[in-house]
């Protein structure tokens, strides 16, 4: 009888291990599979790859291999990549409430933990409504003629100069719009101080994030906090004027919640940093393709100057400044930004947390997984965009198929400063082609 135990004992004990892998696998399985994919070496995961060649090499390679979802491991997160329209939509527009924006703690401290591309929810949609009021057609109309006056300003000063980096160029004249649009007309020593210290943050933002004295990131703290203090100024002065106005602080100043609550100054300072942050850059790389596009096709330069001319003689040689009207009257010149916004996909991709455990398409993207919507994919895509790699503006006498041209993103966190970032583009072009001849060498 005895020996009879040790039968039934290793038989149960198998028994109770098959039904624990049973549960454990229908526990696996209604939690879906998790895309295809390779999560690399631990915690490292697949950083390497993507830094030591063309990100965009990469990102092309993994969507060739595992398809239009799959997952990877990047500076120790666990990520899942999104290469297709449909997924693009689901994580930014349908279902944006399970994925919430995530950046770096490092890079939060330094733009301002209260601007608004940092949240979701009310406190976000109050200051996105402020956002998208400030720089609405009809309010950044108002601004042509002080456009118009900083583009000939920058165009003028370097055509003293035998050579410019047009990127930095750029960056200036992004700056100075972003300025007027979230100021209106500030006194230059204001502007002095701000440019001064933004620039200590701008180069602070990308470096080490140790706060040490001495290092770039450091420095970077110590501008932002002057930044603060600057904005606070301009705030009480503004108060003690008892001015009424319509730019950006104007808005951020005017508001009070549904319980008759104002904006605190930080709440204030960190959105108006942010909004230069997310102004400035984009808009100087935009810029800096289309000049590089437009060189390298000297035809499609002479179109673009031959639209360009008609206005100019239109507005008797520059006496009369631009007007809205002509401004959206632009046709070749607005198809050259956007195939440049394409061609360049300057926001090459967004990034998303899964907030709860999503199923997409049958695979699961756990909780507190990075999602990332890749535009650029999306962007040169031959399914979508014919002969992705030529620069061809005509493509866009045709509207592209929908959530397949995504340069200003898409849903709740889509750019609202996409207007503004348009019209003075085109405002600069008019002024260049116009007037001046230019050169491009590639560095
Ligand atoms: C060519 C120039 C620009 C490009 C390509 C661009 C692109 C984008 C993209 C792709 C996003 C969405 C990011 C995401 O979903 O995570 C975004 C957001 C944003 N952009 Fe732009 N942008 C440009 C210019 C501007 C300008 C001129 C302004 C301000 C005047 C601006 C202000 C913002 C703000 C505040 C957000 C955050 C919106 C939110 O979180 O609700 N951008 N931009």
């Amino acid at each position: 009888m005895a020996e009879i135990w040790f039968l039934v004992v290793p038989i149960l004990i198998l028994c109770l291990l098959l039904v624990r892998v049973i549960v454990s696998k229908k526990k696996k399985n209604s939690r879906g599979k998790l895309p295809p994919g390779s999560m690399g070496w631990p915690y490292l995961g697949e950083t390497l790859q993507l830094y030591s060649q063309n990100p965009n090499v990469f990102f092309t390679s993994k969507q060739k291999r595992y398809g239009e979802i799959f997952k990877t491991r990047i500076l120790g997160y666990p990520c899942v990549m999104l290469a297709s329209p449909e997924a693009a939509r689901f994580v930014l527009v349908t279902h944006a409430h399970m994925f919430k924006p995530t950046y770096p703690r490092s890079k939060e401290k330094l733009i301002g933990p209260s601007a608004l591309f940092f949240h979701q929810g009310d406190y976000h949609s109050h200051i996105r409504k402020l956002v998208q009021s400030s720089f609405y057609p009809e309010t950044i109309r108002k601004l042509i003629p002080d456009i118009e006056h900083i583009a000939l300003s920058s165009l003028q000063s370097w055509a003293n100069m035998p050579i410019v980096s047009t990127y930095q160029e750029m960056k200036k004249f992004a700056f100075d719009v972003g300025i007027l649009a979230i100021f209106g007309h500030l006194e230059s020593s204001y502007k002095e101080i701000l440019k001064h210290n933004y620039n200590i943050v701008d180069k602070g933002y990308n470096s080490f994030p140790m706060s040490l004295p001495g290092t770039s990131y450091h420095k970077a703290l110590m501008a932002r906090k002057q930044l603060k203090t600057i904005v606070s100024e301009i705030i009480c002065e503004r108060r003690e004027k008892r001015a009424l106005q319509t730019d950006f602080l104007g808005h951020l100043l005017n508001f009070k919640n549904e319980k008759g609550r104002v904006l605190t100054q930080e709440q204030i300072a960190d959105n108006i940093i942010g909004v230069l942050f997310a102004a400035q850059d984009t808009t100087a790389s935009c810029l800096t393709w289309i000049l590089k596009y437009l060189h390298d096709d000297q035809k499609l330069l002479e179109a673009v100057k031959a639209e360009q001319k008609a206005i100019y003689e239109e507005n008797s040689r520059e006496k009369k400044p631009l007007t809205w009207r002509q401004t959206r009257n632009m046709p070749l010149t607005h198809k050259v930004i956007v195939e440049s916004l394409r061609m360049a996909s300057i926001i090459s991709f967004t990034f998303r947390e899964a907030v709860v455990d999503v199923e997409y398409k049958g695979y699961l993207i756990p909780k507190g997984w990075k999602v990332m919507p890749l535009f650029r994919n999306i962007h040169h895509n031959p399914k979508y965009f014919s002969n992705p790699e030529v620069f061809d503006p005509s493509r866009f006498e045709v509207n592209p198929k929908p959530n397949t041209f995504m340069p200003f993103g898409s849903g709740v966190h889509a750019c609202p400063g996409n207007e503004l970032a348009k019209l003075q583009i085109l405002i600069f072009l008019h002024h260049l082609v116009s007037n001046f001849r230019y050169v491009f060498h590639a560095r």
